[in-house]
């Protein structure tokens, strides 16, 4: 794919800016852009010349910079042809001739890494590290000034919270395992929003708990039915902001009317990806013996492995015995680099949620173009729509999805006992380009479906 000097020169916003010679701070933006994944893997640059004019710059800057992401692997370069985009250590485009291209991922709903952000939390981080040496790092709770920064997360949207109500966990998968060792015995009975998320589905069965689906309704949750089902369960877990995966967010007037009479885990790791402007208030403000998870790893980045538990001081010190089985702590400098991003409120980023609003509406037209007969209602945050088909194909066309281009996870994943057939997931986290390009695979994998064709392809993960 070409981009324009136009384009380009867009996205470098005011380079000029900073100290160092031109060409240093045009290849540092350039980078940047690369591993932003704004510049996509392959895209084709503008010509030096070209580009030099959009920038109102000389052409020996343009080449300067040019030359040194060449040197560190960021660019490929091949005579009379335009320099392309790759990564260090990638295989040379040329020995990748003949190499059908990787399917575009849709199976997995994460966003990439906000690299200018994370560079300068990284550096905060190891200043504030050597405060830490004199410690031995293995801390079950985590460390201090994360565990008060994610009180005061709370603190913020209205929910008093003090550090000795948080445990820091290697993410929200994690936080779910411990609270399921902790809260678990063989054959309990474990209220799930129905559909959820599956790696929950798998946490709970883990354990050997058994597993009451309460059906999501088209407008959401069904506050009785939920409550009925909790009055037979010895645990519920709910994503009540931008459900995983239908995006929903549940009313006020819902929250408010809620009677679990069972303890109830509230993941609310979607919590800070309000795309309509409209931040729903911490759970426990209406149910204030809910058991909160969090994480930033939709809000940032999953590489940084960082999530939490909000729950009574006693809760978490069973929590503290029961994760001794499974590690032994949270490493310091990533807690020390999310302190400084949630310190920054950088976990709800207007331009951040703008960029993802404005996929998750190119993603929509997509659909609307290329399978009209596909309903995926516009869901008020969250990164993921919950498409249905007509009819039940989902885990077949996501079976040959990938001999067209695109891998997707198939609605079954996301319940138990076969349901949700004829849904599929679909993550709105790729730049819009790759979206459309994602759902014309899409459409062609399903016209050979309906054609007849069967497929033998290995499911992708789920996130
Ligand atoms: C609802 C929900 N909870 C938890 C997780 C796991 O998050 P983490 O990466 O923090 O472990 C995910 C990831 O997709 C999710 O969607």
């Amino acid at each position: 794919m070409k981009i324009s000097s136009h384009t380009v020169a867009g996205m470098l916003g005011s380079w000029q800016e900073g100290p160092g010679p031109a060409h240093q701070r045009l290849s540092d933006r350039l980078r940047l852009l690369v591993l932003d994944g704004r510049l996509s893997l392959g895209a084709a640059l503008p010509s030096e010349r070209d580009l030099a004019g959009a920038l109102a710059t000389s052409r020996t800057t343009v080449g300067a910079a040019y030359r040194t992401l060449v040197e560190h692997g960021y660019l490929a370069t091949r005579s009379r042809t335009r320099a392309t985009v790759r990564l260090p250590g990638d295989a040379p485009a040329e020995r990748r001739v003949g190499a059908s291209p990787a399917p575009l991922d849709l199976s997995v709903a994460a966003p990439s890494a906000p690299v200018e952000i994370l560079h300068a939390a990284f550096a905060t981080a190891l200043e504030r590290l050597p405060r830490h040496f004199e410690r031995r790092g293995y801390d079950r709770y985590g460390i201090t000034e994360l565990r008060e920064a994610v009180a005061h997360w709370y603190r913020r949207r209205g929910l008093p919270t003090t550090p000795d109500h948080i445990m820091i966990t290697n993410g929200a998968q994690h936080a779910l395992a411990v609270l399921a060792r902790t809260l678990l015995s063989p054959r309990d009975r474990v209220v799930i929003d129905h559909p959820t998320y599956p790696h929950a589905i798998r946490t709970f069965l883990d354990v050997r708990a058994r597993l009451l689906p309460v059906a999501m309704t088209p407008s959401g949750w069904d506050a009785a039915q939920l409550g009925e089902a909790a009055r037979a369960a010895q645990l519920a877990y709910l994503i009540p902001d931008f459900h995983n995966p239908t995006g929903m967010s549940m009313p006020t007037s819902v929250r408010r009317g809620l009677r679990m009479s069972c303890p109830t885990v509230i993941d609310e790791t979607m919590a800070d990806l309000a795309l309509d402007g409209v931040r729903p208030e911490p759970f426990a403000v209406h149910m204030p013996t809910a058991i909160s998870v969090g994480s930033v790893s939709k809000s940032i980045w999953g590489g940084l492995r960082i999530g939490w538990i909000r729950a009574t001081p006693s809760l978490l010190e069973r929590a503290e015995q029961a994760r001794l089985a499974t590690d032994l702590g949270t490493p310091v400098v990533e807690q020390l680099a999310t302190a400084a991003l949630l310190n920054n409120r950088q976990t709800s980023r207007p331009e951040a949620l703008r960029r993802l609003g404005e996929r998750r509406d190119a993603l929509r037209r997509a659909l609307a173009e290329h399978l009209p007969h596909v309903h995926a209602p516009r869901p008020p945050g969250g990164m993921t729509l919950w498409a249905t088909f007509p009819d039940p194909i989902g885990s077949r066309l996501a079976a040959i999805a990938p001999e067209h281009g695109v891998t997707i996870a198939a609605g079954p994943r996301f319940g138990i006992g076969g349901a949700f057939e004829r849904n599929i997931r679909l993550p709105y986290t790729l730049p819009p380009d790759q979206l459309t390009q994602a759902v014309r695979s899409l459409a062609r994998a399903h016209q050979a479906l309906t054609r007849g064709a069967t497929g033998s392809h290995t499911p992708a993960p789920v996130a």
